[in-house]
């Protein structure tokens, strides 16, 4: 008995609840399936015209308001000269038809709509560098959202690739200014206004990416096309490379090898490694010449890269450092002395004091042709002067005795001569070579050190 009363109770109770739930929705109106009524109402089939623009006086145009907000830069091609980013746009204007009291919906302020449901602009990235040509808003990610007072805001993310024209003439150091330019697809400024709203970077990758995005900035600008004006908003990206990577990975091994190239001069040319040593760096610094040139685009009377400038320097010091030292080592084995006033003067006085290269008196002593050391002659008898002394009979044999030692003096002077000659030119040669080489550069250190 007992237990039948409590079920009945609780039968009860349980009618009375669900009695007075009915009742409360039932009396609050405005709550009770607000957002339904409010689309019916709103989207009634007849009453919005999808493709009716929203405004009173046809005469007037839509007033779009473009915002843009960029969170990513995938890459920035030098070669293929293109932007690629990832961007979220944003797309205000006014519709009068879409207009509700909160009050009356249950405090009901925004609705989302999707693209087919209302008027939207169309709009196109006009600058794109895709394949495909295809407008960037995509019904399926971009959702419109309505507010009470009849703000429609439209936004969604895109992906786009643009054409960029770059200046190389700074590279690694260099600073790009890249448009991505919206326009009205097809329909001119007095249907559809565009006007730009706020353009914000919310986040860059920049520790993955080699580049650092300094600013980004807004333009609305109209073109005129066939008599008819069209509106359209211009973002700016300015960006700048962190170079480092270019300075560590090329700049600085080329200059290393460089700078090796530079201890050619200081091998003598007796060793015969001289040459093939500067023939194998040469082909070191082509192939930091050919990865540079791989990954830049093919300047037309921009100025050359300040990179390419530096490794071309290093790579003429590298032919210099093969070409002079073929002069050196020929210089060498020429025999016979040096001839002329004014190149011993030259060579024998005034140079080795200009590359403070020890004469050690030879200078003096090659004036006067006659001097020689006793004790060196035999020692330096050449098969020449042998020959000499065997062909003359024994009248002439003192006479050219002499002569013969005599040539044989000049002739070792002579060698001598070379080889300080040569030794000369390569102190000279490695000056000069090293001049060259700062110069290539100094520009690169002044670059890094201004911090541009
Ligand atoms: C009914 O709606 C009004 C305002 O729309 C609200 O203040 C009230 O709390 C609602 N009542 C119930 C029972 O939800
Ligand atoms: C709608 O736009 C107008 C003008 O831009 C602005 O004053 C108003 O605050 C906006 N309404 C909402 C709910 O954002
Ligand atoms: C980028 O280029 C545009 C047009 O060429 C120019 O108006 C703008 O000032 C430039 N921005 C910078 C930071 O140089
Ligand atoms: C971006 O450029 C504009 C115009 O060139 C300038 O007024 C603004 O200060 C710059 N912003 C930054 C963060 O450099």
């Amino acid at each position: 008995m007992a237990h039948q009363r409590t079920t009945w109770l609780l039968l009860l109770s349980a009618l009375l609840i669900i009695s007075v739930a009915e009742a409360s929705h039932a009396s609050n109106d405005s709550n009770a399936y607000a957002e339904r009524r409010l689309r019916q109402i709103l989207l009634r089939s007849g009453e919005y015209d999808a493709k009716e623009r929203p405004v009173l006086l046809s005469n007037k145009p839509v007033d779009v308001e473009v915002s843009m907000a960029m969170y990513a830069l995938i890459s920035l091609d030098e070669k293929e000269q293109v932007l690629k980013g990832a961007s979220w746009i944003i797309m205000e204007w006014y519709d009068y038809r879409i207009h509700w009291d909160p009050e009356m919906y249950g405090n009901l302020r925004f609705l989302s709509l999707g693209m087919d449901d209302i008027w939207t602009p169309k709009i196109l990235l006009t600058n794109t560098a895709s394949e495909k040509i295809e407008n960037p808003i995509q019904e399926s990610v971009f959702r419109a959202l309505a507010s009470w007072d009849g703000n429609v805001t439209l936004e969604g993310p895109i992906i786009h690739e643009t054409s960029c024209e770059m200046k190389m003439s700074h590279f690694p150091f260099d600073r790009q200014n890249c448009s991505l330019v919206i326009s009205t697809q097809n329909t001119p400024k007095c249907i559809v206004n565009l006007a730009n709203g706020p353009a914000t970077r919310i986040v860059m990758n920049e520790a993955t990416s080699q580049w650092q995005a300094l600013n980004f900035t807004a333009e609305t600008t109209a073109q005129e096309f066939q008599y008819k004006a069209y509106s359209k908003v211009i973002f700016y990206l300015v960006v700048k490379r962190l170079p480092y990577h270019y300075l560590l990975n090329i700049a600085l091994p080329s200059a290393i090898l460089t700078f090796i190239s530079l201890g050619v001069f200081w091998l003598t040319p007796e060793s015969g490694e001289r040459i093939s040593m500067a023939v194998s760096l040469l082909l070191g610094q082509a192939v930091f010449w050919l990865v540079t040139a791989e990954s830049l685009p093919p300047t037309g009377g921009e100025g050359t890269p300040l990179l390419l400038d530096c490794i071309e320097y290093n790579f003429i010091v590298g032919g210099l450092a093969i070409l002079l030292s073929v002069v050196t080592v020929g210089l060498q084995h020429q025999p016979g002395p040096l001839r002329g006033r004014f190149r011993r003067k030259l060579f024998l006085q005034i140079l080795p004091l200009v590359v403070c290269l020890q004469s050690r008196g030879r200078g003096k002593v090659n004036d006067d042709d006659s001097r020689f050391d006793e004790k060196d002659e035999k020692l330096k008898m050449t098969s020449d002067m042998v020959k000499i002394v065997s062909l003359s009979d024994k009248d002439g044999r003192v006479i050219q005795k002499t002569k013969g030692y005599s040539n044989v003096d000049v002739s070792r002077n002579g060698l001598d001569d070379m080889k300080l000659v040569a030794a000369i030119l390569d102190r000279l040669f490695f000056l000069v070579a090293a001049i060259i080489f700062t110069c290539g550069n100094v520009k690169l250190i002044a670059c890094l050190v201004h911090g541009m």
